[in-house]
Order: C-alpha cells, then structure tokens, then sequence
C-alpha cells in the first residue's frame, strides 16, 4: 500500500483572547491507500482537530498535509474546498442532515456545493447510493420519518456522492445502539474492502476492532499505532440483510 495522505509534525493551537490551546503538539502519520483507521484516545486528546484539519475544515498552526503528492498545508481557501469535494467525505456522530430534504436530497447536497448542475443522471446516481446503503425503499422521505441508524446510512451514501479517495468519520456510531452500530461498522467495512480508505474517530474498542489500524491519542500526541491483526476474515461477517447477495461478494486485496 501506497501513502493516500501524510501529517508531519502537525501542531494545532487554538487562541482563545490570553489562552493558547495547544489540541495537536506534532503529530506524524502516514495514512495507507486502502487502509481503515481508527482513531482513539480521551476526551481532549486532539482526535476531531486531526480529523477536522485532515478534512480541510480547518489550518494547522504549522506542519505539513499531503495528499498524493499535493501540499494541502500551502493552499488557499478554494484550492482546500477543491480538495475536499475532490478527495473526501464526511460521516459526522449527529448525522448532519438537512431536515427538510428527502434521503435522495440530502444525498446530493455535497454534487450542489460542487457547483455540479443535478439532471436524471446525477439523481440516478443518488437513488443508486441510496439502494446501496438499503434505503432504496426510503428514498423520498426526510430524516425526522428515519431511525438514527438509516439517517446515518443516508450520511454514508452522502459521503460517497462524490466518489472520494478518503472517507472522515468522528464516532459515526456515537448515537447509534450496538446492533445499529453493528450494521453501520459492517457497512463501512464493506467501503473498505472496496477499497476506500476510512479514518475513524471512536472511543469504543469494539467499534475500532473493525478497522486495520489502531492509532492512539493521549495529550495532542500519538501514544500509539497498532495494526489490528486479529480483525475478522471478511468472510466471517455476514451480509447485512438490506444488502443484495452480490454486493456482500469478497474482495480480496493485499493488506
Ligand atoms: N474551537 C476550539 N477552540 C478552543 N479550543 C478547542 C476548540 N476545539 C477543540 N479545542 C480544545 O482542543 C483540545 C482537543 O479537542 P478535540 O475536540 O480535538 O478533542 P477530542 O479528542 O475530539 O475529544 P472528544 O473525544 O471529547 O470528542 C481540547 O482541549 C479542546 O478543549
Ligand atoms: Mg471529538
């Protein structure tokens, strides 16, 4: 595997008036093309600033991000929310659905901050996720009609509307019950066995067992960086039943 991203001694200050908030102290990290990481650590660790920095939601203090070959740390705000609606999605705890939009709707709202002009074809695609998260027969109704794990899957077929390299979840299964969050872990493994790479936030361990690598944060720092050996074969997971046979079809790809 080849480095989709990399931090290099990233540091993030946040200047509240007198006090100086120091969230990242120097973080570096390669990120594999194909891999599935979960970020843990305390509360206050730094997990959401890296994953917001990551994002390009917000600046280092200084340091470098690459992307591919790209320096992300040296651009404008354009150029960064180029390279957001190029390469990333986003999976947020709380979902972040726009509550007066259908589950197609709010599947093409990252197409619409594109710029891109939505016809048949771009709302064919948005059904297409939308069956493929198993909300096919959902399609028309907003997020207030929707449990929290199928608005979730809506937030999933909306990260992917843009077909990114790198998908950013901060505890996507936060709000979620354990089977609930069980269907949505199998979900996302089933994107990485596809081969999208998936940076995770969670404070759960049986949660970050689904994922390639463990990477720990204690202080802004890494305290930690394991890679998870002892996931389970794909083959041992079973389909989630919303899922067409052929979609839960291995994949083998190298580790
Ligand atoms: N916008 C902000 N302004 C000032 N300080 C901030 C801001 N955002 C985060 N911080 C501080 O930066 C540190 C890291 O916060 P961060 O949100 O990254 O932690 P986290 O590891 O995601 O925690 P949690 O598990 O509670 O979500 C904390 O001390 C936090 O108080
Ligand atoms: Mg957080």
């Amino acid at each position: 595997m080849s480095a989709i991203a990399s931090v290099l001694d990233l540091v993030k200050n946040y200047y509240m008036e007198e006090v100086v908030v120091p969230a990242l102290r120097g973080v570096s990290l390669d990120f594999e093309e194909g891999d599935f990481i979960a970020l843990m650590g305390p509360s206050g660790s730094g997990k959401s600033t890296l994953l917001n920095l990551l994002g390009c939601l917000d600046r280092s203090t200084s340091g470098q991000y690459y992307i591919g070959d790209e320096d992300v740390s040296q651009m404008d705000d354009d150029q960064l929310s180029e390279i957001r609606s190029r390469y990333i999605g986003f999976i947020f705890q709380s979902y972040n659905l726009l509550p007066q939009y259908t589950v197609v709707e709010n599947i093409e709202i990252p197409l619409l901050y594109q710029g891109c002009r939505l016809n048949e074809q771009t709302q064919e695609r948005c059904i297409a996720l939308a069956e493929m998260v198993g909300l096919g027969d959902r399609i028309d109704h907003r997020p207030t009609q929707l449990s929290g794990g199928q608005q979730q899957r809506v937030a999933i077929a909306r990260s992917l509307v843009n077909d990114p390299h790198i998908i950013l979840a901060d505890e996507p299964t936060g709000n979620l019950d354990t089977q609930t969050s069980d269907e949505i872990m199998r979900l996302l493994r089933k994107l990485n066995d596809q081969g999208k790479t998936i940076i995770m936030v969670t404070h759960e361990n049986d949660i970050a067992a689904w994922a390639r690598r463990a990477v720990r944060m204690r202080d802004g720092r890494i305290e930690s960086d394991v890679r998870n050996d002892a996931r389970p074969a794909r083959a041992a997971i079973p389909a989630p039943p919303t899922l067409a046979p052929s979609d839960a079809v291995a994949i083998t790809r190298p580790q």
